[in-house]
C-alpha cells in the first residue's frame, strides 16, 4: 500500500514572511496528519522559515531545483547538502516551468531569454542521482505539451522522460523517488487532465519504473499535478495508479491545501 503524498509547489510566490505564515496554517490545519505525506516546495529563500515552521509537524518543507554538484564556483546554485542543512527533505526535478517550458514561452520574451530555463533529461538525472546520493526525496517531474498529446506521442514522450530520469539508477535508488505526472497543457490553465487518463499515464509510468526494478515499482509513488483543486481532487485520488498531487496554484492557500491533504487521507 503506497503512502498518499501532498506536495504543494509554491513556484515564485511568497516571500519570507509570507512562507513562514502560510506553513504556519497548514501546520494548524493538517500538521498532525499521519496518513498522507506533506510536502511544502518553497523557494530556496524561504526554506529555512519553512522547515523551521514545520519541524516537529508531519509537514516537510521542499525545494523546487538543486545543482548537482556539491560545491563549487557555480554562481546562483543551490546544492544538496545546502538544502538539507536548512532541513529540507525533497526538491522537485525536472518540472516542466525548468525544462525550457518546451517552448511554452510568454509571447513577449526574446528568444535569448529561452536558455534561462535549462533542463533537459540529462540534467534532470543528474540532479536526481545527487539529491538521492545527499539525503533528499527526488520528485521528478515528466509531461507532455498540447501539441505532442494531439500528436499522439504523449506515452513515447513520458516514457522517455521517465527511462532518461532513471538512467544508471540503481533499483533501490528508483524505489526511492517520487514521480509525478504534470501535463504541461493542465499546469496553471484550470485545465485539468480526465482522470481516468490522468490514471492512465500514471499506469504507464508505473510500467516503465517495472521495467528497471524487478519487483518494487509497486510501491514507488507516482502523483498528478496540473490544476488539481479542492473540486477534482476526489476524482483523482480515487484513481488507482495516482498517489497524490503536486499542486502550484491550490497550494498557496491554507484551506485549499488542507483540503487537498484531507481528500489524499481518505484514500490511504
Ligand atoms: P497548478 O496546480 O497551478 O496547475 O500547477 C501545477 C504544477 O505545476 C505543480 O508543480
Amino acid at each position: 500500500m503506497r503512502k498518499p503524498m501532498m506536495a504543494g509547489n509554491w513556484k515564485m510566490y511568497k516571500n519570507r514572511d509570507e512562507a513562514r505564515a502560510l506553513a504556519q496554517e497548514i501546520v494548524a490545519l493538517v500538521g498532525a496528519e499521519e496518513a498522507v505525506d506533506i510536502v511544502l516546495c518553497a523557494p530556496f529563500v524561504d526554506l529555512c522559515a519553512v522547515a523551521k515552521m514545520t519541524d516537529g509537524s508531519k509537514v516537510s518543507a521542499g525545494a523546487q531545483d538543486v545543482m548537482w554538484i556539491d560545491e563549487g564556483a557555480y554562481t546562483g546554485e543551490v546544492s544538496t547538502p545546502m538544502l538539507v542543512a536548512v532541513g529540507c527533505k525533497y526538491v522537485i526535478v525536472g518540472h516542466s516551468e525548468r525544462r525550457g517550458r518546451f517552448g511554452v514561452w510568454p509571447k513577449d520574451w526574446p528568444e535569448e531569454l529561452h536558455a534561462v530555463f535549462m533542463d533537459n533529461d540529462v540534467s534532470v538525472n543528474w540532479k536526481a542521482r545527487a539529491a538521492l546520493a545527499g539525503g533528499l526525496t527526488p520528485i521528478i517531474c515528466c509531461g507532455e505539451t498540447i501539441d505532442e498529446r494531439h500528436a499522439g506521442t504523449t506515452d513515447t514522450i513520458v516514457r522517455g522522460q521517465i527511462l532518461a530520469a532513471m538512467a544508471e539508477m540503481t533499483e533501490e535508488q528508483i524505489g526511492a523517488c517520487v514521480f509525478a505526472y504534470e501535463p504541461v497543457w493542465a499546469i496553471g490553465t484550470g485545465e485539468v487532465c480526465e482522470a481516468d487518463e490522468a490514471n492512465r499515464v500514471c499506469g504507464m509510468i508505473r510500467g516503465v519504473l517495472a521495467e528497471r526494478v524487478c519487483c518494487g515499482a509497486q510501491n514507488i509513488r507516482i502523483l498528478y499535478g496540473g490544476s488539481m483543486k479542492p473540486d477534482n481532487v476526489d476524482g483523482l485520488m480515487v484513481q488507482p495508479e495516482i498517489d497524490g498531487g503536486l499542486v502550484g496554484g491550490a497550494a498557496l492557500k491554507a484551506d485549499s491545501f488542507a483540503c487537498l491533504v484531507t481528500a489524499a487521507a481518505k484514500t490511504a
